[in-house]
Parts: structure tokens; sequence; C-alpha cells
């Protein structure tokens, strides 16, 4: 028999004496108002209702519930308020049951715990991931899962927001059965009209009793308080997590409940919640580039690497790792014996460290094969180059892959800088080429810029999305244009930074204003870490181009003519004795940079780390506002995510774009104006930004879908 559904979201059906509330609100039965009026109104009718003895929940599709609706955030509260849902849901008269499956993260399993008795099956993933979004869990799950499982294990899942299995949550008493079967209704079935025969009672989880050794669950507190504030970085809700906890401990629930709210509402509106909620979104976004609606996707079964240096190794890992067979190719078996070493270095130190076997290792290499000749490449789906980053190479190169690769097959290129037309342009089948570019370390580094030369065909852009995904690679798409995205933006407002460390700024005092903004590096480690050498040598190469009349800082030079470039050779900007990682200031350093601020006419005066950043974000913002306008980048949600996933950007702060937004884009701009005061070169305001102040607008409203 059929009730009437009181919101079509949320469906009820009484199946002997159980009530049966179906939530079904794709993608993942977000708990938006709607879902929320329909589960209450689902407790209240079972509570009136004489035929119904016990009630069960359950999640129709994929998921249980993935959470509160996170679209909503932000925007007026609607009641009735989860909290007060999963209160209701906990002071039903009859038991309540929880069958969760797929997804039963932060409100999701928040409801699961105001539930009275939980079964979960094989596949679901039960957290509390709410820290990731810079909140708390805000109806009860701070207050309700150390009473059932204890203060430790309660910190741990609410601090790291990692994702439990079904047989971890029943091993932690976070539920009750594992279902066996992957029917999750059937199971869930079941398990009431068992309860219900041996009259099981209400049992509300406010009255567990896991925290009643109350001075080791202080003591879990006092620890975790310790080890968070060491560990949040610039983070605001990790702390609060913590006061939350404690007052689990130390309150009475309903005031527990109260002191959670109020803790949830004040990351609620930090600014901290709205970037990592836009991160949470735009990371989603990226994924819909125009291509990979209209075009489809290539076989990927084999695929080819050429070079196995630096970024050739990496490469090759990725694509280990993702369970796929490669073929590497190098000059001559010395190389390439250099290349397979580059591999079994990554797999011996996770084997050293514990966390690879060595028949893992051994199986994984079984995909590996390498050969110096380019005929081992006829039967791949996909090549990757990454030899040296020199036009004629890569070109040579390319006609080889032209003559042997088999017809469809993907031809890419991980250059960094150089034009992917003119590769594609060289060769019989421009169609199929197209740019992948890693960041280094490749089997680690998260961002893959997919770069889209003009000619080539929707099919090979799709398949590109498609080798992110089983990478587990976050792709961006990417206009071809000297840097792409990345390294574009990285080249102005790396000239921003020398322009401030000629004008007085210490390269030391700018890297510490950069860390202090939440980047875990500042632009001169950055040089140090990577090598001085590859910027030299771009910028040598590009010295014939370069505007006469732009300001050009030597100091970066200085140190490479002296052969200082960075950790490789025991010092750069930094001195790294005995090869350490962690630099020293170098007065050599501070006096070469003196003397080139002589040279320069430049009369050196203080800045405040304020006034650093102010710059510095300018400059990255305002090259960010070029690449939009100049289709380089689909949005600005594309640059914000190559920033965050490629360039160590603070994803609290959302990307360089939603800062931008979060300042004001009329303060940008005056800040601009006001440096161009100085530098009208350098600052020239984009057009784009120009454009948006002057409508009132902000970068979000370009963010729509590509
Ligand atoms: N609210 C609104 N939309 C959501 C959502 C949520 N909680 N979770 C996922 N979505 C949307 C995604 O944006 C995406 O939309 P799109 O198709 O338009 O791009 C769609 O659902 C599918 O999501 P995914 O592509 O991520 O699907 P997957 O199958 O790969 O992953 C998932 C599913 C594991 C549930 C993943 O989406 C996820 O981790 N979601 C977020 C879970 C979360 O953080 N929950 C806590 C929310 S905060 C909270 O509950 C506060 C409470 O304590 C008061
Ligand atoms: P690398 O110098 O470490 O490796 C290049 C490898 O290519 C060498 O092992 C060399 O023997 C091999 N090689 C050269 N010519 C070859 C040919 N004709 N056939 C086969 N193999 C050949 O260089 P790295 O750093 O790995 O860079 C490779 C490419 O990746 C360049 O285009 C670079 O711009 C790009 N890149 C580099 C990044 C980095 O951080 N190092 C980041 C992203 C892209």
């Amino acid at each position: 028999m059929t009730l009437s559904p009181l919101a079509d979201v949320v469906t009820r059906e009484l199946r002997g004496k159980v009530l049966l509330v179906t939530i079904d609100h794709a993608p993942v039965n977000a708990l938006s108002a709607d879902v929320r009026r329909g589960l209450l109104a689902a407790i209240e009718a079972a509570d009136a209702d004489r035929a119904v003895e016990a009630v069960l929940i359950v999640g129709a599709g994929r998921n249980f519930i993935a959470g509160a609706d996170i679209r909503e955030f932000g925007k007026p509260p609607v009641p009735p308020s989860l909290p007060d849902v999963c209160n209701r849901i906990e002071a039903c008269a009859k038991p309540v049951i929880a069958a969760l499956h797929g997804a039963a993260l932060g409100g999701g399993l928040e409801v699961a715990l105001a539930a009275h008795y939980r079964i979960a099956v094989d596949g679901a993933k039960l957290g509390l991931p709410e820290v990731q979004l810079g909140l708390l869990p805000g109806a009860g799950g701070t207050q309700r899962t150390p009473r059932l499982i204890g203060a430790p294990a309660a910190l741990d899942l609410i601090l790291s927001g990692r994702h439990a299995s079904a047989k971890e949550a029943l091993a932690l008493g976070l539920i009750d059965r594992l279902g066996d079967s992957g029917d999750i209704l059937a199971e869930g079935l079941a398990y009431a009209h068992e309860l219900l025969a041996a009259h099981a009672p209400v049992r509300r989880t406010r009255d567990a009793a896991a925290l009643n050794d109350r001075a080791a669950s202080l003591a879990a507190v006092a620890k975790a308080r310790d080890e968070t504030a060491k560990k949040a970085r610039g983070l605001f809700s990790p702390l609060k997590i913590v006061d939350a906890v404690e007052a689990a401990i130390e309150q009475p629930f309903d005031e527990g409940l109260k002191f959670e709210r109020k803790l949830f509402l004040q990351c609620l509106d930090s600014p901290q919640r709205a970037g990592l909620v836009h991160a949470f979104f735009a990371e989603r976004e990226v994924l819909k580039a125009p291509e990979t609606r209209d075009g489809k996707p290539r076989a990927l079964e084999a695929i080819g690497v050429i070079g196995g240096g630096t970024m050739g190794a990496g490469i090759a890992v990725a694509v280990l790792d993702a369970g796929l067979p490669v073929t590497m190719i190098e000059r001559d078996e010395a190389s390439l014996a250099r290349g397979r070493a580059h591999i079994d270095k990554v797999y011996d130190g996770l084997i050293a460290k514990g966390r690879l076997t060595a028949e893992k290792k051994a199986a994984t290499m079984a995909r590996w094969s390498g050969s110096t000749s380019y005929d081992a490449l006829a039967h791949v789906d996909l090549v990757i180059e990454a030899v040296f980053e020199d036009l004629d190479v890569k070109k040579a190169v390319f006609a080889e892959l032209d003559r042997v690769c088999k017809p469809g097959a993907v031809l890419a290129t991980n250059t960094s800088y150089l034009d992917i037309e003119a590769i594609a342009a060289s060769i019989s089948r421009p169609a199929d080429v197209i740019g992948l570019h890693f960041f280094s370390p490749a089997n680690i580094m998260k961002l893959l810029e997919v770069v889209v030369p003009k000619q080539v065909s929707a099919d090979v852009v799709a398949t590109a999305f498609e080798l992110a995904k089983k990478l587990r690679k976050t792709p961006v798409r990417a206009g071809v244009c000297d840097g792409f995205i990345g390294n574009r933006l990285l080249a102005v407002y790396r000239a921003a930074a020398d322009a401030l460390m000629e004008d007085g700024a210490s390269p030391y005092q700018i890297d510490a204003a950069v860390r202090a903004f939440g980047l875990p590096m500042g632009p001169f480690q950055v040089v140090d870490l990577a090598g001085g050498d590859i910027g030299w040598a771009a910028r040598k190469r590009r010295a014939a181009t370069r505007d006469p009349n732009a300001r050009y800082v030597q100091i970066a030079d200085r140190l490479c003519e002296r052969g200082w470039f960075g950790q490789k050779t025991g010092r750069g900007f930094y001195l790294y004795p005995e090869g350490s990682r962690g630099g020293m200031p170098d007065p050599e350093v501070e006096a070469i940079i003196d003397a080139e601020r002589k040279r320069a006419g430049v009369t050196p005066r203080s800045f405040t780390d304020e006034q650093i950043m102010r710059r510095y974000m300018a400059a990255m913002i305002n090259e960010g506002a070029n690449v939009v306008h100049e289709g380089i980048a689909l949005r600005p949600l594309d640059v914000d995510v190559t920033l965050l996933y490629g360039y160590g950007f603070p994803r609290y702060r959302g990307g360089p774009m939603k800062y931008a937004d979060s300042v004001g884009l009329a303060t940008i701009l005056a800040d601009i104006r006001e440096f161009a005061k100085e530098d009208p070169l350098f600052w020239r305001p984009s057009p784009l930004l120009v454009e948006l102040v002057e409508r009132g607008a902000d970068f979000a409203s370009l963010n729509t879908t590509a």
C-alpha cells in the first residue's frame, strides 16, 4: 500500500509493520529543504499511525545521503533545519533503522546517527567530510559520534573527513550490522523485521555511553587540540571541531547541540567555507569542457611514453599506477636504463616506507616495457612525448610517431611552453595532436592541463579527459599560448616578485609573506626546488622577443651565471648546506641583490607583507583575467583549479579568481592602477577586469557551465 508522498523526493510505503521511507533526490540525495520536510513528515506520520511499528530509512539510487545540500550554503536558511529533523528522528517513539549504501556522508551520516539502529552493505562510505568544506558536522555529528564510538575515533573521523568502509564502521561501532548481500532494501527490511520480532527497544544515540571514561576522553581532546594547532595551517574549522567534541564530553546533550550549532554557523559564515565550497564545485565543473560533450573518447588500452627523464618517468608511474601498460622509448640503451631506474626509485621508495610490497611492484613493472625503437609504439592508443624542451627535437619525435603509430592514435606532448600548433602542423595528422601538460612530480601532482590546439578533433580532447580520469588527475582545458594557463600566470607573478625584490623586499621576506598567505612555498623557494636553470633557459629563449621597454630584473641571471641553480647545486636564492632541503638565507645573495639595485638605479624601500601580497595577487589575478579574456581558460574557475592543483594555492581561498571576488574587483583594479603609476607597461589592467568593474559584476558571474 502506498501512502501519499508528501514531497516526491521522500516517499513512504508501508511494508508490513515497517514504514519504508525512501529518499529519492538525484543525483546524490542531498538533504535539500524538500528532503528535510519529507523526512520530518514521515517521522510525524510514523508516530501518528498505529499500523506502523518501525521506520526504515533508505536512499534510492547509488547512495544513502551525500550530506547537506551544499548549494544551499550561504543562502537564507529554509526550515526545518537539519538538526531539528535529526532530533525528531531520534525522538521517534518507534524504532528507526537507517540502511546505508554508497555515500552516507556529512548530514547523511548524521541522519543515520539519529536513527536508533544502523545497517550498511559493502561499498558504503561513511564519513563526516564537513572539514573539507570549512565546516563541522552541524546536525549533531560532533555530539552523537563521540557518544557512540568514543572521542578518539570520532575526532579522527571528523578532523580527517575521511570515508570509512562498512567493515570499518562495524568495527568502530558506527553501525550495528553489515549486510552481506548488495541489496540494501532487502537487507534493511529483513533487519527491521528481525528487530521487531525481538521487541528491540528505541535506542537513542544521545544516551550512548562511549564517553563515560571522562578522563580518557578529555585526554584525547587535549591531544587532538595540540596536533590540530600544529597541522591546521590557517584553517578555521578544525579547532572548532575539537571544541565541539570537548563540549560533548563536558556538557549535557542538548547544551552540546546548541554549542555545536553556534560553531557551525561561525564556520558557515567564514570566507574559508566560501572558498572551499567554490573549490568543490569548480573541480567538478572543469570536467565539463565542451569537447567532453561533443567528442567520443577513443580506446585507452596501451600507452607510450617518450623520454625517461624527470617527466617521462613520472608520467610512466602515473600510467602504471592506473593499471595500464606503458611502452617507454629512449634515445639509447643507457638512457633507457636510466629511465627504468627512475621508475624503480619511485617504487623502491614506497617499499622502503612499507606502502608497497616487492610482489606488487613486480606485478606493476610487468606492465612496463622499454625500447630504443619507435616501432615498439605501433600498437599504442596514446603516446605522451616528454623529451627535451626544444621544438626541433620534438618535431623530429612527432615525425617518427607519424610514421609508426596506428591510425587514430592520440599523439600528445608534455611541452611546458612550446607552440603545439606548430608541432601539429608539422605532421600528416594534426587532428590527433594535443598537449598533455603534467606537473612535476607527475605521479603525484593532480593537475593535468589539457592543451587544445585549433585543429584537434573533439574525440581526442574527450580521450584526454578520459585519460585524466583513469590517472585520477584533475584536467583543466587550456588553449595554446606561451605557458598555457598555469605557467603563464606564474611568469607574471614571478615578475612581480622580482620587481618587489629589486625595489627593496628581500626574497626571504617575499617567500615568508606568500607562505603566510597560505601557499606551501614562496616563489624563490620554488625556483630553488625546480632548478634555476630551467627559467634561465626560458628567459634566454625569450630575450629576442622581449619588449625592450619592459622592466627586466636580472638578479636571477646573476645567480645562474654563478652556477647557483638551487637545491641541486647546494645554493640558489637560499643556501642548502650538505644537501639539506630547508634553505637558509644567504648574505652573498643579499649582496648581489644590493649590487643589482645600484646597477638599476633603484633606491630600495621597505614593504609590509600586506603590500607584497597586494602586488603579488594583483599580478596573478590580472593575468588570470587575461587568459579568460583571450579564451585560453574557459572560465575563471578553470584558472582557480589550475592554481589549486598545480601551484599549491590554498584551497580555502578557492583560487585566485575566487579570492579576487572576495576582495572585490574594484579594489584589485584600483591597486593595479596605483601600481601602474610606477610601471605602466607591466601593470596594464586586463580588459576583462575593467569591463567587469564597469558592469559591477564579478568573476563568479562568468562561471557558468562551459
Ligand atoms: N550537495 C549538493 N550537490 C552535491 C552534493 C551535496 N552534498 N554532493 C554531490 N553533489 C553533486 C555534485 O556537485 C555533482 O553535481 P554535477 O553533476 O552537477 O556536477 C553531483 O552531485 C555528483 O557528484 P560527484 O560528481 O562528486 O559524484 P561521485 O559519484 O563521484 O561522488 C560523492 C559522490 C562521494 C557523494 C561526492 O559527491 C561527495 O563527496 N559529495 C560531498 C559530500 C559532502 O561533503 N557532504 C557533506 C556536506 S556538508 C554537511 O553535510 C553539513 C552538515 O553537517 C550539516
Ligand atoms: P629531462 O631532461 O629530465 O628528460 C628528457 C628525456 O628525454 C631524457 O631522458 C632524454 O634522454 C630523452 N630524450 C631526448 N631526446 C629524445 C628522443 N629524441 N627520443 C627519445 N628520448 C629522448 O627533461 P624533463 O624535465 O623530463 O622534461 C621533459 C619535457 O617535459 C620538456 O618538454 C619539459 O618542458 C616538460 N615539462 C617539464 C617539467 C619539469 O618540471 N621538469 C614540468 C612539465 C613539463
